[in-house]
């Protein structure tokens, strides 16, 4: 029973931080002229309105996107993201973010299970040529959907791990894609928390033999101070070169900015 709507914490310090990293992935894969394939498996509602009852309730974009947008001389390797989400009121989920970052011959294949959160991207991505909607398990999706025909591209994956065997099931997908598409990125999205269930996920990709993997984590507080999310992570399998160096720069300005935390970057695995 899927109970999770990302409609309370659209726009909050861990989209931010995911977005801007995946921001920086597409714009490495938009250097080369021919077309891309997103495949977002947890599209979510593709489009939070920040002012609906849920996000207000919440009031996370507050500290999130709306603290972002403050912040003055951005970079430039921040404009794609501040430009797609300038508009302050309606946040763009993953897939249509992708959308507004790709090219006219680049596709996005976007999955989602839940019904009212399929109806919600549906609606959002707005009959989009590029966009192709999957109304289907996100796992069995992936495995089903690789290699796209483009060969190059990203698996954006992005779960709201309620079900706890996530943080072993995901890590197994992705070597199972991985054996049938090694040309694509693999962006793993996991979320910091107190009981520290990511260090499961993030020792099985460590063990299963990638090539390469680039752990990218905002850490708004310490595990210890409160209790709930403390921090965003991203592992990215198979990163486009120098995504490293560009996430160091422009983190570190969002450290120095005074959005709220530090980065940490490291490696993982074999290549580490
Ligand atoms: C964290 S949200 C995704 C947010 C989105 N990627 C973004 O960045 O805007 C997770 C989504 O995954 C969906 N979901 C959860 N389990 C799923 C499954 N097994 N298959 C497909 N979608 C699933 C939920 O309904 C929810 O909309």
């Amino acid at each position: 029973m899927l109970s999770y709507l990302h409609r309370y914490h659209a726009g909050n310090f861990a989209d931010v931080h995911k977005h801007l990293l995946l921001s920086r992935v597409l714009a490495a894969l938009a250097r080369k002229e021919t077309p891309f394939c997103v495949i977002d498996t947890h599209g979510g509602e593709g489009e939070y309105d920040l002012c609906c009852d849920e996000a207000r309730a919440s009031g996370e974009a507050a500290a999130g996107v709306g603290r972002f947008l403050s912040l003055p001389d951005p970079p430039e390797a921040a404009r794609a993201y501040r430009n797609g989400v300038a508009d302050g009121r309606f946040y763009p989920g993953s897939p249509l973010l992708a959308l507004r970052l790709m090219r006219p011959a680049d596709r996005l294949l976007a999955v989602e299970l839940h019904p009212r959160a399929y109806q919600e991207l549906r609606r959002a991505l707005r009959g989009d040529p590029r966009a192709h909607l999957h109304r289907r398990d996100a796992m069995e999706a992936l495995l089903a959907l690789v290699p796209p025909a483009e060969k190059r591209g990203v698996a954006v994956i992005d779960p709201a791990y309620e079900v706890k065997d996530e943080y072993r099931a995901i890590p197994a997908a992705v070597a199972k894609a991985f054996a049938r598409w090694r040309g694509g990125v693999y962006f793993v999205w996991y979320p910091l928390l107190p009981e520290a269930r990511h260090e499961i996920l993030l020792s099985s990709l460590a063990e299963a033999g990638f090539p390469e993997v680039l752990v990218s984590e905002w850490h708004r507080r310490g595990p210890g101070e409160e209790r709930g999310l403390y921090g965003s992570g991203v592992a990215v399998v198979n990163p486009p070169w120098r995504l490293d160096d560009e996430a160091a720069a422009l983190f570190g300005w969002l450290e120095a900015a005074g959005f709220g935390g530090r980065h940490v970057l490291r490696r993982i695995g074999g290549g580490a």
